[in-house]
This record gives C-alpha cells, structure tokens and sequence, in this order.
C-alpha cells in the first residue's frame, strides 16, 4: 500500500517520478505527491487524485533529483495537505507502511513547540528526523527510526544534500536501480525496469544513502553493510498496450501464458522438485495460509491435496491467524501464498509459525519479495507482473502451483510424460473459456443491476465459489456472496427471491447432481440462475442458463470455471460505469494490517 518512487541522475526527475508512480498506482491511488530540488530549493506539489492530477500540477518542474508517493490513505483522509511528501525544516519525506507509535511522537514534538500540519502518521515521522538532526541525515534517521514502532519505507530529501536520496526500511518494500550515472528508488522494480535491470533489495533494518553513482548501505547503528545486485526479471507485462484500457481483462486474457510458464518451469526445475519432496517428507501436516484471493487458492489446495494425498491439511486466513495460539510446531508445514509477497498479515503469520518451528514454503509470484525470506522453499508462479488490484492470472497459476506440488509428491520425480501431458493441456483449457467473453458480456448487461448476486458449489466448487464472489463484489460493488449449496436451505434460501441472481458450479462429478438439487431450490423460489457446468446432461438443466464448460477433470476444472467468472465480473464493473483496475477503497499491496 502506498507507492514510493525517488530518482538521483541526469533525466528531468519529474518525468521519471510520473511514470513510475503511474506503474506504482496499483498501490494506492487516493492521492500523489512528489519533491524535486529545483538546483535551489526543495519544490513540492501534492494533489487529491490520480497520479494524473499530480502529473498536470506539476509539468515543467525542474530539477535532477526527487522523490515521490502514491497514496493508500490509512491516517487521515485523502486531501490534498494529507498526500506526501510531508515536509519539515530541510526534510521531505515520503512513507509506505504506518508508524504504530505516531501519536506519542506527536505529543512529545509539540511539547516541543512543533506545530503539526496534516492528520496523517508520517508527518510524524519527517518532524522527528528534523528534530534530531545536527548535519548529518543518517545519524538523525537512525535515530528517528529507533523511536519508532511500526513499518517503513522512507524515501527522503535533505536540502543540504541535494544530489542524494536517503533511503531506509523496516518491513515495507524498497529497491534502490542502480543506473549509469543514474539511481533509482522504489517499492517494486516496475517502477524503474526500463531505465536499468540492477537491482538491490533492501532487508529490514538498513538504511542507506542514494546518489548518482550508486549506493551505500548501512544497519540502524552506522555499521556499513554489503549488498547483493540482483537482476530484475521484468517482462513488458506491467504496461498496457494502445487496444486494451484495462488491466484487469488483459491479465485474464495472459492467464494461458501464465498456466504454461509456470507448469513449464515447475517440470524444468529438478532443483525446487527435489526441495519440495524434501520438506514434505520432514512434516505430517500441512497448513495452507494466505489472503482474500490468496486464500481462496489455498481453499483449492485443500481439496486437490485431500483428493491426490494422504495428509493432514488445514486453511487459514493469515489475518486470524497470527492472532491465534495455532497449534503449530515442528512437524508442521506452512504453505504461505501471496502474490506480491509483501502481504502485512501474510508475513506476521508465516513469522509466527517460523518461531514456533514450521518448515514454511512460500507460493509467490515475486521472486524477491519479503516473504520469501523466511521460506525454506520458495515456488515461483510464473503469471508475470499483475498490476490490476483484483487478482485473476495469479490466482490461476496459485491454484496450478498446489497442482504441481500434488502431483510432484504423488508421482515422486519421475511424473509421467502422460501427467504432464494433462496439465500441460491447461492453457489450451484457459483459451476455450476465454471464448465465454462475449456470453458474460451480455450476462452482466442483463443482470448489472442486480443488488445480490450468490455463488453456489459444492467440495472443489465451493471454493471457486469463494473466488467468483469476491471478484464480483470487489470490481462491482454488488453485494455478493458465496455458499456450500448444502447450506442454502439452511438460512440464505430466505433472501432468494425473483431479484435474486444466483450463479451455480458443478464441475465436480461426485457432487454436480447435488447442487443442481440446490439450484432448483432457487428456481423454485423465483431466483434467476446461471449454472456453470462441464457436463454434457446437465446441459438441459429446466430454469437455469447453462455455460457448458470444456471438460477436463476434476481437479483441472478451475481455469475453465473461473475465467467465465473473472469475465463476469470485469463486464459488471465496466456495465456499472466502474474503473475495474482501480476500485474504490483497495490497493493491490496490502503491506499495513
Ligand atoms: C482480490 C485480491 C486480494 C489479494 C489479497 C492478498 O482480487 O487481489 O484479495 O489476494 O490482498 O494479496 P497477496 O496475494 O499479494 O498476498
């Protein structure tokens, strides 16, 4: 949540600043701000708004250096005085993450005659470095830092240093670009990957200071510390080409590509097989965790590993986790999925069963992000940068990822030709549902104005069903939920009515007929229904409109299901007049609790 972007080189720094916090916007998009140093002084424009809005206030700035930010707002509404950078004597600051303890170092400051101008818990941040500083900026950092309880990501500008960002880290993402004669400051590397592909991460605790020929890194007590240049692997997914305005449906269109590389790369990769047969063989049970989407891919998980293995599973929102006592200890794996990686409940989950002695596997789609670094093994989904905030080809290939892993531990390492031959079939899969677009498009004409939309299956459909609602509502607005059929009967049929829109899946057969049993339930009771379904005799089922979905398995239906319903979803954001990419109150990274 929230976007940091900071430049240091020859380029006009706002042009680089704009497009990258244009890239960053996932991020958070209420508000955006950015600092240059004009060759004179520190210049700074905020604006409530789009990176757009910044992007028309702030043309024709000049200057070589600066910093800026994309807001998530957490304290203190979106408003203009509210966007970073926040600014104090000689300091500009900007902030990802929040600061726990920013009222009592408010309350001492202004003991201290400082006067606060905006609501937010990062300018409480920038007044305290102000307040400690004597002429040297990472002296009063690390000091300023030490005081402070929470999590960070600060990009800061001194006036007294104006060919140098400061830069430092606590729990919130940063990555410094190290160009030719030029740096680079970010929260994720999109942001700068055209300018350079050298990249450092840095870990928790550093703090460093940014100029044109490089970098140099510290921990909070001045100890000069190494670091590790990375490349960065960065596709041209990240951009939207001139035939597409939005994210959101490009990145379902790439969910084949997405299914293919990462099935590709998981058979090709002998080195992770081996880790993955090894750490299974060291724990008797299995703890999936994850997140909203993410956990709806470990709710897939579940069922794929009851049905392909003999083993204890659970899942687990990461968020109730980490505030539980879990019953957790050595012989337990924590399988962690997140697809930034960045997730702040994610993290304190998997930190939490790290302590109490689980072995942790991390399914991520960014290589370098924070949660791999408690992982003892880490499976790469290969969907390629996601930038809409609703997650549909990462969630494809989370959900392939337990596939793999299931199988891998079935089949030992020797999976047969003919078993990947299935799933290596599954992009092709994701290309027929693909077809389904126009059929959705004219389904959410009919029904975007609908006030409840309900989704129904049973076993493997039901989590699908947890999916295919929370796309909706999330992209929609539409009040929307997702049951176990068996349930409906027991409380929820009483809000079917003929308003009712319910949307069934039965692409499992021990369970198909069963929740066609439900769905005429809803029929019978004047609720619409649109059943999703890969069997040919269901095809004819009396009341409902039926999508015939192609027929791949089991345990290989959830491309072919949920592509229809992440279709659905985008057309009833786009038929409700909604920017799908951008709905209001999210952000794609969610790095504060
Ligand atoms: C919904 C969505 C979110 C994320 C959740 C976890 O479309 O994208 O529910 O799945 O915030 O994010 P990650 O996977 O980055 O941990």
């Amino acid at each position: 949540m929230c976007g940091i972007v900071g430049y240091i080189g020859k380029r006009k720094a706002v042009d680089v600043i704009i497009d990258g916090l244009k890239i960053l916007e996932y991020r958070g998009y209420d508000s955006a701000g950015l600092s240059v140093f004009d060759g004179k002084k520190i210049v700074t424009v905020k604006k409530k708004g789009f990176v757009g809005e910044l992007e028309k206030n702030a043309e024709g700035l000049q200057g070589f250096c600066g910093i800026g930010h994309t807001r998530w707002a957490t304290h203190g509404a979106p408003s203009d005085s509210n966007s970073h950078p926040h600014l104090s004597g000689k300091f500009a600051l900007v902030h990802n993450g929040i600061i726990e303890n920013f009222d009592d170092i408010k309350r001492q400051l202004k003991e201290k005659g400082k006067r606060f101008l905006t609501d937010t818990d990062s300018e409480a941040a920038v007044r305290l470095i102000d307040d400690m500083y004597e002429g040297d900026v990472l002296k009063a950092v690390c000091g300023a830092v030490k005081k402070m309880k929470g999590s960070f990501a600060f990009a800061i500008l001194c006036k007294d240093f104006p060919d140098k960002v400061f830069v430092v880290k606590k729990q919130s993402p940063l990555v410094v670009g190290l160009g030719e004669g030029e740096c680079f400051v970010a929260s994720d590397c999109m942001a700068f990957s055209k300018y350079t592909d050298k990249a450092v991460y840095l870990k928790d605790n550093e703090v460093g200071v940014v100029d044109k020929d490089g970098l140099s890194l510290f921990d909070f007590n001045l100890n000069k510390k190494n670091f590790r240049t990375e490349k960065t692997d960065i596709g041209d997914d990240y951009r939207l080409s001139e035939n597409c305005s939005s994210f959101m449906y490009k990145e379902i269109f790439e969910s084949p590509k997405a299914l293919q590389y990462t099935a590709a790369d998981f058979f090709a990769d002998t080195a992770t097989q081996k880790q993955v047969i090894d750490i299974f063989s060291k724990h008797d049970k299995v703890i999936m965790l994850g997140c909203g989407t993410a956990y709806n891919a470990c709710l897939v998980g579940k069922n794929v590993f009851e049905k392909m293995l003999d083993v204890d599973c659970e899942t687990e929102l990461a968020s109730e986790f980490r505030y539980k006592n879990p019953k957790v200890n050595s012989n337990t794996l924590v399988i962690a999925v997140s697809q930034s990686g960045e997730t702040a409940d994610t993290i304190a989950a998997v930190k939490l069963a790290k302590a109490k002695g689980a072995g942790i596997a991390v399914i991520t789609n960014v290589r370098h992000s924070s949660l791999t670094r408690f992982a003892d093994v880490v499976l790469h989904t290969k969907a390629g940068a996601e930038v809409a905030v609703a997650a549909t080809k990462s969630y494809l290939t989370q959900t392939l990822m337990f596939l793999l892993v299931a199988t891998l531990l079935r089949e030992g390492s020797k999976v047969s030709e003919e078993i990947k031959k299935q799933i290596l079939k599954l992009p092709q899969t994701a290309e027929q549902a693909l077809k389904f677009d126009a059929l959705m498009q004219k389904y959410a004409k009919k029904h975007c104005q609908k006030q409840s939309v309900f989704f129904i299956g049973r076993g493997m459909d039901y989590a699908l069903a947890a999916e295919g609602t929370l796309k909706l509502k999330e992209v929609s607005y539409i009040h929307s939920e997702g049951f176990a059929a068996g349930e409906l009967k027991h409380g929820t049929l009483a809000l079917i009515d003929k308003n009712a829109l319910v949307i069934a899946i039965a692409t499992q057969r021990n369970v198909a007929e069963k929740t066609v049993n439900a769905l005429h339930e809803v029929t019978a009771r004047g609720g619409k229904v649109i059943l999703l379904t890969c069997f040919e005799k269901l095809k004819d089922t009396k009341g409902a409109e039926v999508i015939l979905l192609p027929q791949t398995g089991g345990l290989l239906m959830t491309a072919p299901a949920i592509i229809p319903l992440q279709l659905f979803a985008y057309h009833m954001s786009v038929e409700r007049g909604i920017n799908p990419d951008k709905p209001r109150n999210l952000a794609k990274s969610v790095t504060v609790e």
